[in-house]
C-alpha cells in the first residue's frame, strides 16, 4: 500500500530552500532520498536503483564516511543507508553530491531512508530482502535506566533475521564491551549463530574518531549469520477511512489526550465559519513514529466529513487510523447529551 504523506517532510523541505544555490559547491542533491510519495510497504527498492544487485543496508550511517566508501569499492552492490538525524543525513548528502557531480555515474547505487531503522525494516523490507547489514558503533545507552533504548533487543533481531536472506550476516560494532555482553545475552532463539572479535580502530567514522581521541584502541565486534528463519511479519500502511457525520458543534467540541501504545496528544483546534470547516491538529505517537496531524470536519452538503486535511503528509499508520476515530467520536459527542 502507497503511503499518502508524511511527518519529516518540514526538515527535507527546509534543507532543500537551505541548500540550492548556483554555487556547485554548496549544491546538495535531495536525489540519493528515498522520496516519501515512492514508499510503499514494503519498498520496492528495484524500482529505487539502476540494477537489481544484492543489497546491503547501514543503520546509523552518521556523516556517511563508510557508507559512501562501501559504496564506491562496490560498484556491484545497492546500499540503503538509515539515519534519523538530519544534519548527518545533509552532511551525507553533501558528500555523495560532491562525487556524483566529479564523476559520472558514481554512487547511483546509495539511497537513503530518513526514518527510524526499527520502522523502516518493519515497513519498508520485506521478508528475506537484505544480504548483508552493518552497524557501526550504534548509540550505547551506557545508563541502567536507559537500557530499553538501546536498538538490538531479542525483539529487534528476530526482525532484523526476517528482512536477512538466508546465510546473510550482519555486523555490529561497539566502542562498549558490556553493549556487546548485553546484545550476545539477547541472541537466543534470534535464528542467528554469532562470532566476536576485539578489533582495532579501521572504520574512519565520526565516532570512531571521537573515541580513539579519549584513547580508546579496541573496540567490540559482532559477526550474526542467520542460521534458521524468524519470522516477523512485515506491517502495512493503512487506507485512511474518513467518516459521515449528520451533525456538528464546533463550540462544543473537546478533545480527551489517549495515551497507550498509541498515545494521541490534542495539540489545537481552529474553526472557520465561512468555510463550515474545523481543523483537529494532534501528535500521534506509535512505538518508532512521532507523527503530526491535521484532521478536518467540514460541511458537505447536509452532512459534515472527518477526514485527514489536504496538504500534509504522514505515513499512514493504524496509529493514524485511531486518531481519525478519536477525533470522529469527539465530534460525534458534541451533539450529544
Ligand atoms: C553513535 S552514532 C554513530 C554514527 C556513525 N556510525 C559513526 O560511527 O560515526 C549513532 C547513529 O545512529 C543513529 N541512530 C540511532 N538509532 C537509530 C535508529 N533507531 N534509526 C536510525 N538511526 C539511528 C543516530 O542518529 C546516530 O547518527
Amino acid at each position: 500500500m502507497a503511503l499518502c504523506s508524511n511527518p519529516v517532510t518540514a526538515g527535507r523541505a527546509a534543507s532543500l530552500v537551505m541548500v540550492v544555490t548556483n554555487n556547485m559547491s554548496k549544491f546538495c542533491s535531495l536525489a540519493p532520498l528515498v522520496p516519501y510519495e515512492h514508499m510503499t510497504s514494503p519498498l520496492d527498492f528495484s524500482g529505487e536503483f539502476d540494477e537489481p544487485q544484492p543489497l546491503e543496508v547501514e543503520i546509523g550511517f552518521g556523516q556517511g564516511e563508510v557508507l559512501v566508501r562501501k559504496a564506491l569499492e562496490h560498484p556491484q552492490r545497492n546500499f540503503i543507508g538509515i539515519e534519523r538525524h538530519w544534519e548527518r543525513i545533509f552532511r551525507t548528502m553533501k558528500t555523495v553530491t560532491r562525487f556524483q557531480s566529479r564523476r559520472s555515474g558514481a554512487l547511483r547505487n546509495v539511497r537513503i531512508l530518513d526514518v527510524d531503522a526499527v520502522f523502516a525494516l518493519e515497513y519498508f523490507f520485506a521478508r528475506e530482502s537484505i544480504d548483508h547489514l552493518y552497524v557501526l558503533f550504534p548509540c550505547p545507552w551506557p545508563k541502567k535506566k536507559h537500557i530499553h533504548h538501546r536498538l538490538f533487543s531479542t525483539e529487534f533481531l528476530k526482525l532484523l533475521n526476517s528482512r536477512l536472506k538466508a546465510g546473510a550476516a550482519a555486523q555490529i560494532v561497539t566502542d562498549l564491551r558490556p553493549y556487546r555482553e548485553w546484545i550476545l545475552e539477547q541472541i537466543s532463539e534470534t535464528g542467528f549463530v554469532c562470532e566476536t572479535e576485539d578489533i582495532h580502530p579501521r572504520f574512519e567514522t565520526k565516532f570512531e574518531r571521537k573515541w580513539r581521541l579519549k584513547g580508546q584502541t579496541t573496540f567490540f565486534e559482532i559477526r550474526l549469520r542467520k542460521i534458521s528463519s524468524v519470522h516477523a511479519q512485515e506491517k502495512e500502511f493503512i487506507d485512511v477511512k474518513s467518516y459521515r457525520l449528520g451533525d456538528f458543534d464546533p463550540a462544543r467540541f473537546a478533545f480527551e489526550d489517549h495515551k497507550g501504545p498509541v498515545s494521541v496528544i490534542f495539540k489545537d483546534f481552529m474553526f472557520d465559519p465561512q468555510r463550515q470547516r474545523a481543523e483537529v491538529y494532534v501528535l500521534v505517537a506509535e512505538q518508532h513514529l512521532t507523527q503530526h496531524l491535521r484532521v478536518w470536519i467540514i460541511k458537505k452538503d447536509n452532512f459534515w466529513r472527518v477526514c485527514k486535511a489536504e496538504g500534509q503528509m504522514f505515513f499512514p499508520t493504524p496509529g493514524i487510523a485511531q486518531a481519525i476515530d478519536l477525533v470522529y467520536a469527539a465530534a460525534t459527542k458534541t451533539v450529544q447529551d
